[in-house]
């Protein structure tokens, strides 16, 4: 039996104990043992969260427990998870996260550290979709040429409904929050910030890119109103915030910023919390991926996924794109515009 510790019982978290429960009759046959969670850490362990799982407000509680095998890191932030997983890691036990805001900052220190033990983050980037599965695995014979796309649910949630419903941004964000699609602080979202997390993960994959949110372009789409929306649709676009992977000779330009897009383009039909990225391969072409970009059940699906494939195999698949410290940065990553 696998014994798994959720640090973090939220949107996520929640749905990941379910999702276990739920379909545990797959999940261990497809991983060829039991898994259970043991026990989960909340701040408020006053609030009903509709699980029959033990719960403590004191992380050390699943650190230091000898029976857990699988850490999965879903309470957000980056210095206070960065120290959580450090020490899961150094204890030997496997990690799980989709915390995109922690691997922006501290993705490389984490694969150093990690080494042989595992560390997988699939719900980091898009959700549902399982894009790094494919960057990583799928299209490892190709050199990227593009990574482009809607890589945030919120934004393009609150984008569609401003311009199908006529609904104004303050109220839509308000409902994306209530629905668990938001980060803790939306500005992530609506800023941009949360896409070029997800971007530079993708960037690390791809290129083995070491570079931080501050070192590349990022726009939200605060300024963005339900006329700008409802004025592009008239005149045949869809307004969608794009995270940009361009690779040109050895430099490959990074952003994240709001876009016109002629609604015969299939991105500009990608709507509501859907998430819808194109890769590019040298080999291969272009590849699209679409799916639930947001939520508590179509992320719980990524991670657990995850939690799955530790279980089947207990090793650890190289995190990034480049492992050697002495490889990283061959790529120049100038924040062009
Ligand atoms: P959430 O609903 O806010 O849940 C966070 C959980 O962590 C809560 O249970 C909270 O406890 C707990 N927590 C936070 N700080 C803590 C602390 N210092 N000590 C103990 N417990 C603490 O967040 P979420 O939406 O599930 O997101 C979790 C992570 O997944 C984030 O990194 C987010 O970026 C990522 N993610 C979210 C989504 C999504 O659609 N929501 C999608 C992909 C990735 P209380 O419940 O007691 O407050
Ligand atoms: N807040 C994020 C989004 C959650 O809306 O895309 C998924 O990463």
């Amino acid at each position: 039996m696998i014994k798994v510790g959720i640090i973090g019982v939220g949107t996520v978290g929640t749905s990941v104990a379910q999702i276990l429960k739920d379909n545990a009759d797959v999940i261990s046959a497809r991983a060829g043992v039991d898994i259970v969670v043991k026990s989960g850490v909340v701040k408020d362990l006053n609030k009903d969260r509709g699980l029959d799982i033990k719960l403590t407000d004191n992380v050390d509680d699943i650190l230091n427990d000898e029976e857990i095998d699988i850490v999965v890191e879903l309470m957000g932030g980056v210095e206070e998870p960065f120290e959580i997983v450090k020490k899961a890691l150094k204890n030997g036990k496997a990690v799980v996260t989709a915390n995109k805001a922690l691997l922006a900052y501290h993705r490389y220190e984490l694969q150093d550290i990690a080494q042989d033990i595992a560390f997988e983050y699939e719900a980091s980037v898009a959700g549902g979709i399982p894009i790094i599965n494919a960057l990583r695995d799928g299209l490892s014979a190709n050199h990227i040429e593009s990574i482009k796309g809607i890589m945030n649910g919120t934004s393009n949630y609150m984008l569609t409904e401003m311009v199908q419903n006529g609904v104004n941004y303050d109220d839509v964000l308000k409902r994306a929050q209530e629905l668990g699609y938001a980060e803790a602080d939306p500005t992530f979202d609506v800023g941009g910030y949360d896409a070029a997390h997800k971007l530079l993960i993708l960037a690390s994959i791809a290129y083995g890119i070491d570079a931080k949110p501050e070192d590349i372009l990022i726009e939200g789409i605060e300024n963005v109103s339900k006329e700008d929306v409802e004025f592009a649709n008239e005149f045949g676009y869809a307004i969608k915030l794009l995270g940009i992977a361009k690779k040109d000779a050895n430099m490959v330009e990074l952003r994240v910023h709001a876009s016109m897009i002629s609604k015969d383009e299939m991105i500009a039909k990608i709507d509501g919390v859907m998430n819808g990225i194109s890769v590019v391969g040298d080999k291969v072409g272009e590849t699209l991926y679409y799916g639930p970009g947001a939520g508590g059940d179509a992320t719980a699906s990524a991670v657990v996924a995850n939690i799955i494939d530790i279980a089947r195999s207990g090793k650890s698949k190289p995190m990034l794109g480049f492992d050697k410290p002495m490889e990283r940065g061959l790529i120049l990553n100038p924040a062009l515009d």
